[in-house]
C-alpha cells in the first residue's frame, strides 16, 4: 500500500515534471525554430542576405549604427541632413549619397576612393565616424551569432568572411536600380510629358543650361569628376579629388552624381549646402553670387547661363519625373 502510494506519487511528478517543464520548453522551442526556419528559409540569395546585413546594427562598434540608418531605404536610400551621425554622435564629413543606381558606376564616393562595390562596403564599417568596428571584430561578430553561422553556410558554403560579408552587400546594392519613373514612361512612349516638364528636359538637353554635358547617360552621369565651383580652400574647404591625387588640376573635383530620384535626397552637393532643388538652380544661373571666389571651376560654368524662373521651374519639374514610383509620394 505504502509502496503503492509512493510510485503513484511519483508517476505524478513525473506527470507533473512533463507538464509544467517538457511540454511548455518544447512547445517553445517548435514556436522559435518554427520562427526562425521561416526567416531562415525566406534568405535564400546573396542579395537577400545582403539586404538583411544592411539594416545590422551588431556591424557598428556600439551596435547602434547600420548602413540603413544614414542610407534610408523611404529617402531613396540617402537621408535628409547635410552631414549624417554615425557612432557616439559623430557628423559624417559628407553628404550621405543615394545608394541606388550604383551597378554601372565605375567608382563610389565622392571622390571615387572605392573602385568597386565590394571595396566600398567594408569601409563605411571601419570609418571612426560612421561605424567605427575593425573589420576582423565585426566578422567575429558574425560568427558569433549562430543565425548568421547558418546563413553564411547555406549561401556562400562557409563561414562569415570578410570577402563574403562584402560580396553579400554588393549583391543587395546591385538589386536597387529605378528605371519605373515617369521619365521612363516617357522614353517607352507610355506617357506624355507635361508641357512644362517637356520644356524643362529640352533645357536640361541644351546649350543654354548646359546640364547634359555632366549628367547623361542612363543614370544622368557621365561619371567624371567635375569642379562646380563649390571649392575655395576657405569656409569651402574640401578639396575633393585633388586629397587623393594631389594634383592641382583636381582641386575641387567631385563625382558627378546620378540625378535618378534627386527630388528625394535633399540636400544637395558633397556638402549638402544646398535645402532644394529651387537652390541648386539658383546656384547654376550665376554660380558667383553664392561663391565669389571659387577655385579651378569647370569652364563649362564660367558663363551665367541666364535662365527665368520659369526655365527655373520647367527644369526642376523635368527632375521630379526622374522619381521611382516607389518613391512618388514623398514630392
Ligand atoms: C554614418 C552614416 C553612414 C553609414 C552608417 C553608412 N554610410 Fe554609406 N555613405 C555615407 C557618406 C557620408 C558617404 C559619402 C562619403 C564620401 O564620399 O566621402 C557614403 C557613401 C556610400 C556609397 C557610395 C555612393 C556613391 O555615390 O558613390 C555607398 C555604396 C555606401 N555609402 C554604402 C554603404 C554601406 C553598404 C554601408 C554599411 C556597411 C554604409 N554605406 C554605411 C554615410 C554612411
Ligand atoms: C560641369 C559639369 C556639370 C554641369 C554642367 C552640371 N552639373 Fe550638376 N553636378 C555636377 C557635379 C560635379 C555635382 C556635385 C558637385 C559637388 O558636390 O561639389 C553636381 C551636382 C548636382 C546636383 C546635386 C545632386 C545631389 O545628389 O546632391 C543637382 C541636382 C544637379 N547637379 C543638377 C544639375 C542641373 C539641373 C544642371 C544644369 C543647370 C547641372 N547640374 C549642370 C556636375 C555638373
Amino acid at each position: 500500500m505504502h509502496e503503492d502510494f509512493t510510485a503513484t506519487a511519483c508517476k505524478f511528478a513525473l506527470m507533473k515534471k512533463i507538464l509544467f517543464f517538457f511540454f511548455p520548453a518544447l512547445l517553445l522551442f517548435l514556436l522559435t525554430s518554427s520562427f526562425f526556419e521561416k526567416e531562415y528559409v525566406e534568405i535564400k540569395t546573396k542579395a537577400a542576405l545582403g539586404k538583411k546585413l544592411f539594416s545590422e546594427r551588431i556591424l557598428s562598434k556600439d551596435s547602434s549604427i547600420s548602413c540603413a540608418s544614414c542610407h534610408i531605404p523611404r529617402f531613396a536610400f540617402a537621408d535628409t541632413v547635410a552631414f549624417s551621425v554615425g557612432i557616439g554622435g559623430k557628423l559624417t564629413t559628407r553628404n550621405t549619397p543615394s545608394v541606388l543606381n550604383m551597378k554601372n558606376r565605375p567608382y563610389y564616393f565622392w571622390d571615387g576612393r572605392a573602385g568597386t562595390l565590394e571595396e566600398q562596403a567594408l569601409m563605411p564599417i571601419q570609418n571612426p565616424d560612421e561605424m567605427g568596428l575593425p573589420i576582423e571584430e565585426a566578422v567575429l561578430r558574425l560568427n558569433k551569432s549562430r543565425e548568421y553561422r547558418l546563413l553564411f553556410q547555406k549561401i556562400f558554403g562557409q563561414k562569415p568572411t570578410a570577402q563574403n560579408l562584402a560580396a553579400a552587400f554588393s549583391a543587395f546594392e546591385q538589386t536597387l536600380e529605378t528605371v519605373d519613373s515617369k521619365f521612363d514612361d516617357w522614353s517607352n512612349d507610355l506617357k506624355k510629358l507635361t508641357a512644362r516638364e517637356e520644356k524643362g528636359r529640352q533645357l536640361f538637353l541644351g546649350d543654354k543650361a548646359k546640364c547634359f554635358d555632366c549628367h547623361r547617360m542612363e543614370d544622368f552621369t557621365t561619371d567624371e569628376f567635375k569642379n562646380i565651383g563649390l571649392y575655395n580652400g576657405k569656409e569651402l574647404p574640401d578639396a575633393g579629388l585633388f586629397n587623393l591625387t594631389k594634383k592641382e588640376a583636381d582641386l575641387g573635383k567631385f563625382k558627378t552624381p546620378g540625378l535618378r530620384n534627386v527630388a528625394v535626397t535633399a540636400p544637395y552637393m558633397h556638402n549638402g549646402m544646398f535645402k532644394t532643388l529651387e537652390e541648386v538652380l539658383d546656384y547654376y544661373n550665376d554660380p558667383k553670387k553664392i561663391v565669389i571666389d571659387p577655385l579651378n571651376i569647370d569652364e563649362t560654368l564660367k558663363e551665367p547661363p541666364g535662365l527665368t524662373d520659369a526655365e527655373k521651374k520647367g527644369i526642376i519639374a523635368f527632375l521630379k519625373t526622374l522619381t521611382d514610383k516607389k518613391y512618388i509620394r514623398r514630392q
